[in-house]
Protein backbone atom coordinates (compact mmCIF):
# COMPACT_ATOMS: atom_id res chain seq x y z
CA UNK A 1 0.00 0.00 0.00
CA UNK A 2 1.65 3.41 -0.97
CA UNK A 3 0.64 6.72 0.21
CA UNK A 4 0.39 8.57 -3.49
CA UNK A 5 -2.52 8.22 -6.26
CA UNK A 6 -2.69 10.14 -9.70
CA UNK A 7 -5.23 11.82 -11.35
CA UNK A 8 -6.61 13.94 -13.91
CA UNK A 9 -9.54 16.45 -14.39
CA UNK A 10 -10.82 15.28 -17.52
CA UNK A 11 -11.69 17.94 -20.83
CA UNK A 12 -15.47 17.67 -19.82
CA UNK A 13 -15.19 18.96 -16.18
CA UNK A 14 -12.52 21.91 -17.46
CA UNK A 15 -15.03 22.44 -20.29
CA UNK A 16 -18.33 22.45 -18.03
CA UNK A 17 -16.50 25.01 -15.30
CA UNK A 18 -15.89 22.18 -11.77
CA UNK A 19 -12.22 22.46 -11.97
CA UNK A 20 -12.42 24.46 -9.01
CA UNK A 21 -15.14 22.50 -7.41
CA UNK A 22 -12.79 19.35 -8.01
CA UNK A 23 -9.65 20.46 -6.66
CA UNK A 24 -11.20 22.11 -3.16
CA UNK A 25 -12.65 18.10 -3.10
CA UNK A 26 -9.27 16.40 -3.49
CA UNK A 27 -8.05 18.87 -0.42
CA UNK A 28 -10.93 18.69 1.67
CA UNK A 29 -10.79 15.08 1.78
CA UNK A 30 -7.37 15.16 2.76
CA UNK A 31 -5.22 15.09 -0.04
CA UNK A 32 -1.97 17.04 -0.16
CA UNK A 33 -0.65 18.29 -3.55
CA UNK A 34 2.49 16.83 -4.26
CA UNK A 35 2.47 18.00 -8.21
CA UNK A 36 -0.30 19.87 -9.85
CA UNK A 37 -0.26 21.05 -13.61
CA UNK A 38 -2.44 22.11 -16.82
CA UNK A 39 -1.73 20.52 -20.27
CA UNK A 40 -3.31 19.11 -23.32
CA UNK A 41 -2.53 15.77 -24.86
CA UNK A 42 -1.82 14.82 -27.99
CA UNK A 43 -3.60 11.67 -29.58
CA UNK A 44 -0.76 10.04 -29.52
CA UNK A 45 -0.03 10.81 -25.47
CA UNK A 46 -3.59 9.91 -24.69
CA UNK A 47 -3.27 6.68 -26.77
CA UNK A 48 -0.04 5.85 -25.03
CA UNK A 49 -1.52 6.98 -21.16
CA UNK A 50 -4.60 4.61 -21.68
CA UNK A 51 -2.41 2.42 -23.78
CA UNK A 52 -3.95 -1.09 -21.47
CA UNK A 53 -7.43 -0.45 -23.00
CA UNK A 54 -6.13 -0.06 -26.66
CA UNK A 55 -8.24 -3.53 -28.01
CA UNK A 56 -11.30 -2.10 -26.33
CA UNK A 57 -14.17 -0.76 -28.64
CA UNK A 58 -14.29 2.37 -26.52
CA UNK A 59 -10.27 3.16 -27.19
CA UNK A 60 -10.76 5.56 -29.95
CA UNK A 61 -13.34 7.69 -28.90
CA UNK A 62 -11.49 7.33 -25.39
CA UNK A 63 -8.23 8.99 -27.29
CA UNK A 64 -10.40 11.29 -28.84
CA UNK A 65 -11.76 13.33 -25.65
CA UNK A 66 -8.84 13.24 -23.98
CA UNK A 67 -6.98 15.05 -26.27
CA UNK A 68 -9.85 17.46 -26.75
CA UNK A 69 -8.88 19.76 -24.19
CA UNK A 70 -6.38 20.51 -21.79
CA UNK A 71 -6.46 18.54 -18.71
CA UNK A 72 -5.10 19.41 -15.38
CA UNK A 73 -3.17 16.54 -13.70
CA UNK A 74 -2.21 15.92 -10.16
CA UNK A 75 0.00 13.65 -8.07
CA UNK A 76 -2.09 13.35 -4.17
CA UNK A 77 -0.92 12.28 -0.99
CA UNK A 78 -2.73 10.22 1.58
CA UNK A 79 -3.08 7.14 3.82
CA UNK A 80 -4.03 4.21 0.81
CA UNK A 81 -4.27 6.68 -1.59
CA UNK A 82 -5.39 4.57 -4.27
CA UNK A 83 -8.75 3.03 -2.85
CA UNK A 84 -9.23 6.20 -0.79
CA UNK A 85 -9.33 8.52 -4.08
CA UNK A 86 -11.25 5.26 -6.04
CA UNK A 87 -13.84 5.36 -3.43
CA UNK A 88 -14.43 9.39 -3.78
CA UNK A 89 -14.63 9.47 -7.58
CA UNK A 90 -17.26 6.89 -7.15
CA UNK A 91 -18.23 4.11 -10.58
CA UNK A 92 -16.68 4.59 -14.00
CA UNK A 93 -20.43 5.21 -15.13
CA UNK A 94 -22.05 8.03 -13.04
CA UNK A 95 -25.30 6.70 -13.03
CA UNK A 96 -23.71 3.70 -11.28
CA UNK A 97 -21.59 6.00 -8.63
CA UNK A 98 -22.72 6.56 -5.30
CA UNK A 99 -24.52 9.69 -4.33
CA UNK A 100 -21.99 12.72 -3.11
CA UNK A 101 -19.03 11.18 -5.32
CA UNK A 102 -17.10 13.34 -7.56
CA UNK A 103 -18.43 11.48 -10.43
CA UNK A 104 -21.84 11.43 -9.62
CA UNK A 105 -22.12 15.26 -9.01
CA UNK A 106 -19.57 16.30 -12.22
CA UNK A 107 -19.63 13.66 -14.49
CA UNK A 108 -21.52 13.70 -18.30
CA UNK A 109 -21.49 10.06 -19.16
CA UNK A 110 -19.44 6.65 -18.69
CA UNK A 111 -17.09 7.83 -21.44
CA UNK A 112 -16.66 11.47 -20.53
CA UNK A 113 -16.62 11.26 -16.28
CA UNK A 114 -14.85 13.76 -14.92
CA UNK A 115 -11.64 11.95 -13.24
CA UNK A 116 -9.20 9.74 -14.36
CA UNK A 117 -8.14 8.13 -11.07
CA UNK A 118 -4.95 5.25 -10.70
CA UNK A 119 -5.93 1.82 -10.46
CA UNK A 120 -3.31 0.54 -8.32
CA UNK A 121 0.15 1.69 -6.91
CA UNK A 122 2.27 0.65 -9.55
CA UNK A 123 0.30 2.46 -11.66
CA UNK A 124 0.49 5.51 -9.59
CA UNK A 125 4.01 5.30 -9.58
CA UNK A 126 4.15 4.74 -14.01
CA UNK A 127 0.99 7.58 -14.64
CA UNK A 128 2.47 10.32 -11.96
CA UNK A 129 6.02 9.82 -14.16
CA UNK A 130 4.43 10.16 -17.03
CA UNK A 131 3.08 13.82 -16.06
CA UNK A 132 5.78 15.15 -14.12
CA UNK A 133 9.47 15.17 -13.43
CA UNK A 134 10.92 14.87 -9.88
CA UNK A 135 11.53 18.54 -9.67
CA UNK A 136 7.80 19.11 -10.33
CA UNK A 137 6.82 17.09 -7.10
CA UNK A 138 6.66 18.82 -3.86
P1 LIG B 1 -10.01 6.02 -15.38
O1 LIG B 1 -8.94 5.02 -15.77
O2 LIG B 1 -10.13 7.16 -16.37
O3 LIG B 1 -9.83 6.51 -13.97
O4 LIG B 1 -11.45 5.29 -15.38
P2 LIG B 1 -11.82 3.89 -14.74
O5 LIG B 1 -10.60 3.23 -14.16
O6 LIG B 1 -12.98 4.11 -13.85
O7 LIG B 1 -12.31 3.08 -16.01
P3 LIG B 1 -11.44 2.27 -17.09
O8 LIG B 1 -12.09 0.94 -17.24
O9 LIG B 1 -9.99 2.34 -16.76
O10 LIG B 1 -11.73 3.09 -18.42
C1 LIG B 1 -10.95 4.21 -18.76
C2 LIG B 1 -11.82 5.29 -19.32
O11 LIG B 1 -12.33 4.88 -20.60
C3 LIG B 1 -13.59 5.49 -20.79
N1 LIG B 1 -14.61 4.46 -20.99
N2 LIG B 1 -15.56 4.56 -21.87
N3 LIG B 1 -17.83 4.08 -23.49
C4 LIG B 1 -17.49 3.19 -22.56
O12 LIG B 1 -18.11 2.18 -22.36
C5 LIG B 1 -16.29 3.45 -21.75
N4 LIG B 1 -15.82 2.67 -20.82
C6 LIG B 1 -14.73 3.31 -20.33
C7 LIG B 1 -13.91 6.31 -19.56
O13 LIG B 1 -13.44 7.65 -19.77
C8 LIG B 1 -13.09 5.61 -18.53
O14 LIG B 1 -12.88 6.43 -17.41
MG1 LIG C 1 -8.80 3.04 -15.21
Amino acid sequence: MSNRTFTMIKPDAMKNGHAGAILDRFIKEGFRVVALKMTKLSEEKAGEFYAIHRERPFFGELVEFMSSGPVIAAILEKDNAVAAFRTLIGATDPAKADAGTIRKLFATSVGENAVHGSDSDENAAIEGSFFFSGLEKF
